[in-house]
């Protein structure tokens, strides 16, 4: 089937740049290294969301649905950008968010309440079913009261949004021409693998996918993710008949979904002082912490083109805070002793 018949909503800028990182190159020994610039697909500070929403959004937006409830983390990037996407289209937005408690919205989580997002918060827990639950909770409240909502799964990963990242390798395939790429993503709800891997297998000529957890066992991905490509493959009539390529995943370069670890503040670090690159903790951070980790046990090689797909993430980095002093190289003077030249 020909993917420009499926509803789409324009809502990322497009093709993001696919840019090279000579320098961070050099420190890994990679010649051809590569970073698909996805965290600057646009929607609201950008981010990988933005390529599933346009095909979900339109989907929701066909079916006559006045609401779209979803569900995340407290720093979810998916539900920011959901809020943001709805808002320029006209629909409703409830998010279901769960996590570590809180006193201060920042982040993504500021956000939210910037696009104004009617938000349910359940506070200790980030768990799917957890949040699945008290999301088809508030479906039915919103149904007996006279709307019309669509509960959109975690991380808007279904065979629609999936098609964003089928798309993607399209795009790839047009900024770059090279046989046995190797292609490096952070993984969560799976939606942006399964789209990578059916899109390779389409659009690049024997591509290596590998994928990096944050939050789920390898056996989970897998699985998920092997379904996720079967439905998007029978519901679209894609690839019929075909064995889709095999892809790697790594389990073991995050504790807890959400929680900072060293690998990846250090990895951030090394993208900072390179390339002057931004990467946030919660995803891209352990995605290079683990393939920084891959390159050094010789599982990537280096004489083929590597592409680090950055899905973005930016606002997590402004949940943090540094206090003064813990930075040493911020001095304070004060400007009345400066002045009298003290
Ligand atoms: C910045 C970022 N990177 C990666 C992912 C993972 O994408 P997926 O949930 O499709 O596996 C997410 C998901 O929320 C994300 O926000």
């Amino acid at each position: 089937m020909d993917l420009t018949s499926v509803p789409r909503i324009k809502l990322a800028n497009l093709p993001t740049p696919l840019e090279r990182a000579e320098q961070l190159g050099k420190y890994l020994g990679i010649e051809q290294f590569y970073i698909k610039r996805d965290d600057l697909t646009g929607l609201a500070l950008g981010g990988n969301k933005a390529r599933k929403l346009e095909f979900e959004l339109a989907s929701v937006k066909a079916a006559g649905f006045d609401t779209v409830i979803t569900v995340g983390g407290q720093q979810s990037n998916h539900a920011r950008m959901t809020a943001a996407a709805c808002r320029k289209l006209g629909i409703d937005i409830k998010l279901v968010l769960g996590g570590e408690d809180f006193s201060e919205l920042k982040g993504n989580l500021l956000l939210d309440a910037f696009f104004e997002a009617e938000i349910r918060y359940l506070n200790g827990s980030d768990e799917d079913a957890d949040l699945e639950n008290m999301m088809n909770r508030w479906k039915s409240e919103l149904i007996d009261s006279g709307k019309n909502p669509y509960a959109m799964p975690l991380g808007g990963s279904t065979p629609t949004g999936v098609l964003g990242y089928v798309e993607a390798m399209r795009e790839i395939g047009t900024q770059i021409k090279h046989k046995n790429m190797q292609l490096i993503l952070p993984v969560g709800s799976c939606g942006t693998l399964a789209g990578v891997v059916l899109g390779a297998d389409i659009f690049l000529e024997e591509a290596g996918i590998i994928g990096i957890s944050v939050s789920r066992t390898k056996e989970s991905i897998y699985e998920r993710t092997r379904k996720l490509i079967d439905e998007t493959k029978k519901k679209f009539r894609l690839r019929e008949g075909y064995k889709i390529q095999d892809f790697d995943v790594y389990d073991n370069y995050h504790e807890v979904y959400a929680r900072h670890i060293k690998p990846a503040k250090d990895a951030a670090r090394v993208c900072a002082m390179t390339e002057g690159l931004i990467v946030d903790q919660v995803y891209t951070a352990k995605a290079m912490a683990g393939f920084f980790d891959l390159i050094s046990k010789g599982i990537i090689r280096k004489e083929s083109p590597v592409i680090f797909i950055h899905t973005g993430g930016m606002p997590e980095i402004f949940a943090e805070t540094i206090k003064y002093g813990e930075y040493q190289g911020c001095v304070k003077f004060s400007a009345k002793e400066y002045r009298s030249g003290k």
